[in-house]
């Protein structure tokens, strides 16, 4: 996947790189002043993602695949689509046939599913995008029309959520994507690590200890958390298992407020259907395990991980493991059942992954044959994506099929408390 790096180490952007993230910096300066001199880091990773034009997501730059930061699942293999397909023809039949992807990257999946839906039987299913960036929109049609053109008139981009969804909706890797607040613990008072000018990260400024500066300006500062955001912390560790009151020091994580946010909005307007998450993380009881005492966020760079954030804003992606517990009490909270919760190795095989790979892959063709095996063993091995990423089903409506996990579902560890541990 991605080799750890930090930033003294990591390839050196070129000029209208440096510079796009210079223009982004001082976009980041005003919005700082703007304010009471510093930001949520919400508010940073927002901007530093999705500023238009200067964002990481929303610039021109290739982001997925050998020439970008990091490869997702799609863009390793179309075997990953395969398999999902294979999962949604088990849910179709009794489900309008409409797939709502949010967050579809290079349109690989999209491509994927159309042409392997079809195959199966599938071919009139509707398909619907909700993409934020306007640079992989354009990629997410062009990659539509270059492999299913004939397709492509039943693929829409939608700007708004509908009232209802009907049909299935699906995100792979798009929860870890959406912005999070940093928080730390000091002797049972919750502090929130927010974003400030350098400058302003002097230890004489009332109320603030000093973060790390980076050298364009920015720091990375802790100070008392408002009551509402700290009471969220107090209870998401209570759900982890954590006693009361909080006494440790030092520990840092973060909050996936608007995950679960868009957990609970999709799932409320889930009218008859599924939503199929893909993602990176854990139950709560793991991601806020004790000794992950500095949380999960991590930032991408040209297939080298890091932890420094404010490394030239724009030109990083950044992420934070995604709290499955909380994905799974949104969606309960909104009447939703779950269909079950496991690893992606687990999801992968149980979808047939390596009966495909033998199906279509002849080894007589032994440079091609070493690259699928390749990409296979990248999706399953638990030293790779297979363990870290997991899948949950999440449906409205009358009795569907379960997901299919090879008799590895854990939902189970969704409800443990900190006395299960680890799964
Ligand atoms: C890590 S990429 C994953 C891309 C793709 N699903 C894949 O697996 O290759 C995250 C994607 O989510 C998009 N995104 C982020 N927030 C979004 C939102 N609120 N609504 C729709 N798309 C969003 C990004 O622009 C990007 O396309």
């Amino acid at each position: 996947m991605r080799a750890s790096s930090t930033p003294s180490l990591l390839p050196e952007p070129d000029p209208a790189e440096r510079d796009r993230s210079l223009r982004l910096v001082a976009r980041l300066h005003d919005e700082i002043a703007a304010g009471d001199g510093a930001i949520g880091f919400d508010r940073y990773m927002a901007i530093a993602l999705y500023e238009p034009g200067l964002g990481y997501y929303a610039s021109d730059r290739r982001k997925f695949g050998p020439a970008g930061d990091f490869v997702t699942a799609p863009e390793l293999t179309p075997l990953f689509g395969a398999c999902v397909a294979d999962q949604l023809a088990a849910w179709l039949p009794g489900i309008a046939p409409c797939l709502w992807e949010f967050g579809a990257g290079s349109g690989e999946l999209a491509a994927q599913l159309l042409s392997e839906l079809e195959a199966l039987g599938f071919g009139s299913v509707q398909y619907r995008i909700f993409e934020l960036s306007a640079a992989l929109r354009a990629r997410q049609q062009a990659t539509i029309a270059a492999r299913v053109p004939h397709a492509l008139d039943r693929v829409r981009w939608l700007d708004a959520l509908p009232d209802r969804f009907d049909g299935i909706v699906l995100a792979n890797e798009l929860l870890d994507a959406l912005p999070v607040r940093l928080f730390e613990l000091n002797q049972g008072r919750v502090l929130e690590r927010v974003v400030t000018r350098a400058s302003e990260a002097a230890p004489a400024r009332a109320g603030l200890t000093p973060g790390a500066a980076s050298p364009i300006g920015l720091a990375l500062t802790s100070r008392a958390a408002d009551p509402a955001f700290a009471r969220s912390v107090e209870a998401r560790l209570a759900r982890a298992g954590w006693p009361a009151p909080l006494v440790a020091t030092g520990y840092r994580s973060e909050l996936g407020e608007q995950a679960a946010a868009w957990v609970a909005s999709v799932s409320e307007r889930l009218a008859d259907g599924v939503l199929l998450l893909i993602d990176y993380g854990f139950p709560a009881a793991e991601l806020y395990h004790p000794s992950r005492a500095s949380g999960s966020f991590n930032c991408h760079y040209r297939h080298r991980s890091h932890a420094e954030p404010l490394w030239r804003p724009g030109l990083s992606d950044i992420t934070a493991h995604v709290d499955f517990s909380a994905v799974h009490d949104a969606a309960s909270r909104a009447g939703l059942s779950c269909l079950g919760y496991g690893s992606q190795a687990a999801f992968l095989l149980g979808c047939g992954l390596a009966q495909r790979f033998t199906e279509r892959q002849s080894p007589s063709d032994a440079a091609g044959y070493a690259q699928a095996a390749q990409a296979l063993q990248m999706l399953v091995s638990e030293a790779e994506m297979g363990e870290l990423f997991k899948v949950i089903a999440l449906s409205r409506g009358v009795d569907r099929a379960p997901l299919k996990l090879a008799g590895r579902d854990r939902r189970a560890a969704l409800d443990a408390d900190g006395s299960a541990a680890c799964e």
